[in-house]
């Protein structure tokens, strides 16, 4: 038979295991944790540090201490050498801070979060100096730790398949809006090759000159576009990949500007196209190529997403480090609520699907990896009713 207050003292030890454990949020848990061993130690204050994936070692939940601790203290044990350094640091300077906070003969008593070999972190009380530990309270408080620990891990291993599962979802979610935004961007040119074609094929039609050239073109642009959209998608799968090499040159980017502007204003009549950059801006050290695609992607939504035309300014100025490029439309602009998604991979805010523009939602998201590779900045403004105003930075050469 147990005596009484050991009966007394598994109860207890039990409730408060069932209490942990039954919670899966981590912070939940850390904090209970937490007040849990304030109790049983009889301490005054507590502070649970993990470590963290890439080894680092963070304090995540306090009990009992300043609230600017963990602030504090973070940036010394960022620069430990090791999570057992970091651990020490902690410990030291608990001492340390409790004796300077006036806050009497406190120590500091840890308690290792073990699970098997692998080291989860520590769990530091400050408690009056209460002399030894009995045997028997020194067992009681490991098959603490003990439980806890695993609660810990518990908790770890459900935010991580939390995560895990959100992404999961996201892809999923990812892949059928990508496989029919591409199937439907893929087959309406296929669909005007083949109808021109065969028209044109057509032994009975006698067709003329002019009405031949004009097929033929509409055929050529076709194929231009299906070629674009099968390179963008390669340039998406690329950057996702981590890696496509630039080809950086000192680019004349008032040049660069005016070709790009020419280009498609040859494109559309609606719309009046101005390129207002001075001759003198400096140069920047970028691949033109990309720079290239990037006003070209800026470029022709401005047009696709003002049907009604207007104007479109694409605005050159430059800083002492940076030239920054604007693109200026007067199309309905972008909803506040869609402005946070639009450089996201296949992103394509609902009034553009709604009003049938096609589109497969890779175009920003391409600019804004091939901006960002320069080392440049991209954003928009809008009041999602008078139109947009994209801008992008290039450090200059
Ligand atoms: N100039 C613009 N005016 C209004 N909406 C725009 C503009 N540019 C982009 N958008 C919105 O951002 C979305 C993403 O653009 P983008 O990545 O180029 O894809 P896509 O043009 O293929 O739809 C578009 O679907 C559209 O909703
Ligand atoms: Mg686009």
């Amino acid at each position: 038979m147990l005596p009484d207050y050991r009966v007394r003292q598994r109860d207890y030890l039990l409730e408060v295991m069932r209490a942990i454990s039954s919670r899966l949020e981590l912070s939940e848990v850390l904090k209970l944790i937490l007040q849990y061993a304030v109790e049983l130690l009889q301490g005054r204050a507590g502070i649970v540090a993990l470590v963290e994936p890439g080894d680092s070692y963070q304090i995540r939940a306090t009990f009992g201490v300043a609230r600017s601790l963990p602030e504090n203290l973070q940036p010394m044990l960022a620069n430990a050498g090791s999570v057992r350094e970091a651990a020490s640091l902690l410990e030291r300077n608990l001492v340390h801070l409790v004796q300077q906070a006036g806050m009497g003969q406190l120590e500091v008593v840890w308690l290792p979060l073990n699970v098997g070999a692998e080291v989860l972190g520590n769990l530091y009380i400050l408690r009056v100096r209460g002399g030894e530990f009995t045997s028997d309270a020194r067992m009681v408080l490991q098959s603490f730790a003990n439980q806890a620990a695993i609660a810990v891990h518990n908790a770890q291993l459900y935010t991580q398949l939390e995560h895990e599962k959100r992404r999961l979802n996201q892809a999923d979610e990812m892949k059928s809006t990508f496989i029919s935004a591409v199937s439907h961007e893929l087959k309406t040119p296929v669909a005007i090759i083949k109808g021109y074609a065969a028209t044109l094929n057509n032994s009975a039609g006698n067709w003329n000159a002019d009405t031949l050239r004009e097929g033929l073109e509409i055929i050529e642009d076709e194929a231009d576009r299906l070629t674009e959209l099968i390179d963008n998608m390669l340039d998406a799968s690329r950057a996702q990949g981590g890696g496509f090499k630039l080809s950086p040159v000192e680019l004349d980017i008032d040049e660069l500007v005016i070709k790009t502007v020419r280009k498609f204003q040859s494109q559309t009549t609606q719309h009046t196209l101005i390129a207002d950059v001075r001759s003198d801006m400096p140069l920047v050290y970028a691949d033109e190529a990309r720079i290239t695609q990037v006003l070209n992607n800026l470029i022709s939504n401005a047009i696709k997403y003002s049907p009604l035309g207007g104007e479109i300014r694409v605005h050159g100025e430059s800083t002492d480090t940076e030239v920054i490029i604007t693109v200026i439309d007067h199309g309905p602009g972008i909803q506040p609520q869609d402005q946070p998604h639009v450089f996201e991979r296949f992103f394509r805010s609902r009034n553009a699907i709604s009003s049938g523009i096609s589109g497969t939602g890779l175009g920003l998201y391409l600019t804004k990896v091939f901006v960002e590779s320069h080392k440049g900045r991209i954003w928009l403004e809008s009041d999602g009713k008078t139109g947009t105003t994209f801008g992008f930075s290039l450090p200059r050469a």
